[in-house]
Formats: C-alpha cells, structure tokens, sequence
C-alpha cells in the first residue's frame, strides 16, 4: 500500500448572500505514515475547511485527495468506509457523547462497525489505558473529567478502528498549555509508534516544533512552512 496522503489542487467555495467564500484554493500537499504534519494558520484560513475535506465530512468542489493509493475525491469512492475505517477525528471541543462513560464513547465506533462487544470492550480498555484514563476514569462520564482527559478520551476514540490517518483540528484550542503539550505527545507518539498519518491543523505555533512537515495556510491558500 502508498504510504502518502496526497492532496492535489483541491478547492472549496462556500456561497453566501454576502459573496462567496473560497475556503479551500487549489491546495496541494503531501502527507505520510509515521510523520506529523502541521498546518498553521490564523482564524478564517481554510484549515478546518481542508481537514473536512481530507476526512471526507465535506466535499470538494474539485481536486483529488489520493489516500493510500485511493482518490476518495473521485465519484464512487466508498466514503463511508473511508471515514469509518481509515480516519480518526479529533476536535478542538472534544465532542464527546457526556451521557456515555469514556469507555462507552471509544467502543462507539467500534459498535457501528458491528465489532464483537467483547472486543469492542477489550480495545477500549487497551486504548485508554495507553492514553493514561485509569479504570476509574474509564466508569466516569465523559462530563465529569478534565478538558485534558477529554482529550485523551477523544484520541482513544480516534483509535478505535485502527485508522490510517488521524486528524486533529486545533487538538490544544481548549487546553492550558502543559495540558496541550501532553496531547501533542501523544499525536507525535500516534505517528512515531503506531505509524499513523498524523495531521494537525491550528492557529498555535508551538505545535511546529514537533513538525516533521509544516505548512502555513493563509485566505486559502497553502505554502511551505
Ligand atoms: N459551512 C460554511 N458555510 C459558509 N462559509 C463557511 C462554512 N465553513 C467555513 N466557511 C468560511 O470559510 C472560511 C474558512 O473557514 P474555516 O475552514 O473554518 O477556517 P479556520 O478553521 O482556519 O478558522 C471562513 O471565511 C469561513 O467563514
Ligand atoms: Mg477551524
């Protein structure tokens, strides 16, 4: 199998009474298995736009988004299986089911994909134990944990279905800063150990410092870090 994310000339316009909004403007990229990628960019850029895009929670208006040898731009791509097998989302507000125990939100997706729940239960417990969420936390709600913890959680449920590719829109938006830290760790540990395609989009600079690629997205547009 590839080993590279690739998107080519990939474009999205919003269109608004106002005018219209060319969110994403002929982007192009690459990005691979076992590295972190990172897109900076002020508010407004493009860059949850484009991350929606490569998840396929969007859809463009042309380019080709090559995802280990498959053009999921492309008409007739499976993109269900796509978004439930091969990608992992993490967001800046968690998203989080909080009537649900933690491990009840990392087994969710596996549910969907109709897994054992058996195993749905044992890869839970394995994910969030590596994630550092102990038993205990693993019975409590996700509304009564921390926001870093949350963002543990989320990253485990990231996990469930063995992605390729995970992406994180602005995974420390909602974290003090040695909190946020330990989430990057993470990611970078996601890429390095578990050789997932990790990237990360976000309007915090800090994050570059643990690039293996970097890009900054600007009214669109992306450029070489
Ligand atoms: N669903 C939408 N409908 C209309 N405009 C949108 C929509 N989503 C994003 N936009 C516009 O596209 C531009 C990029 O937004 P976004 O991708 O959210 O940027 P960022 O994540 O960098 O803040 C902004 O001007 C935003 O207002
Ligand atoms: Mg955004």
């Amino acid at each position: 199998m590839q080993e590279t994310l690739e998107v080519k000339d990939l474009c999205k316009t919003f269109k608004a009474k106002a005018g219209d909004v060319t969110a994403v403007d002929k982007v192009s990229f690459e990005a691979r298995k076992g590295e972190v990628t990172v897109i900076v960019g002020p508010s407004g850029s493009g860059k949850t736009t484009l991350l929606y895009l490569i998840g396929s929670l969007e859809s463009p208006d042309g380019g080709e988004i090559n995802t280990f040898g498959e053009n999921i731009a492309a008409s007739g791509a499976d993109l269900i299986r796509y978004r439930r097998r091969r990608v992992g989302f993490v967001f800046q507000f968690f998203n989080l089911i909080s009537a649900l125990t933690t491990l009840e939100n990392v087994m969710l997706p596996m549910d969907i994909q109709a897994v054992p729940v058996s195993e749905q239960r044992s890869t839970a417990v394995r994910l969030l134990d590596k994630m550092g969420i102990d038993a205990r936390l693993q019975k409590a709600k996700a509304n009564r944990i921390s926001g870093g913890e949350k963002q543990r959680v989320a990253i485990a449920r990231a996990m469930a279905n063995d992605p390729d590719i995970i992406l994180a829109d602005e995974p420390t938006g909602n974290l003090d800063s040695a909190t946020g830290r330990v989430v990057v760790d993470i990611l970078v540990r996601l890429a390095r150990e578990d050789n997932k395609c990790v990237v990360i989009v976000t309007h915090d600079e800090g994050i570059l410092e643990v690039a293996d690629h970097s890009f900054h997205m600007m009214d669109g547009k992306l450029t070489l870090q």
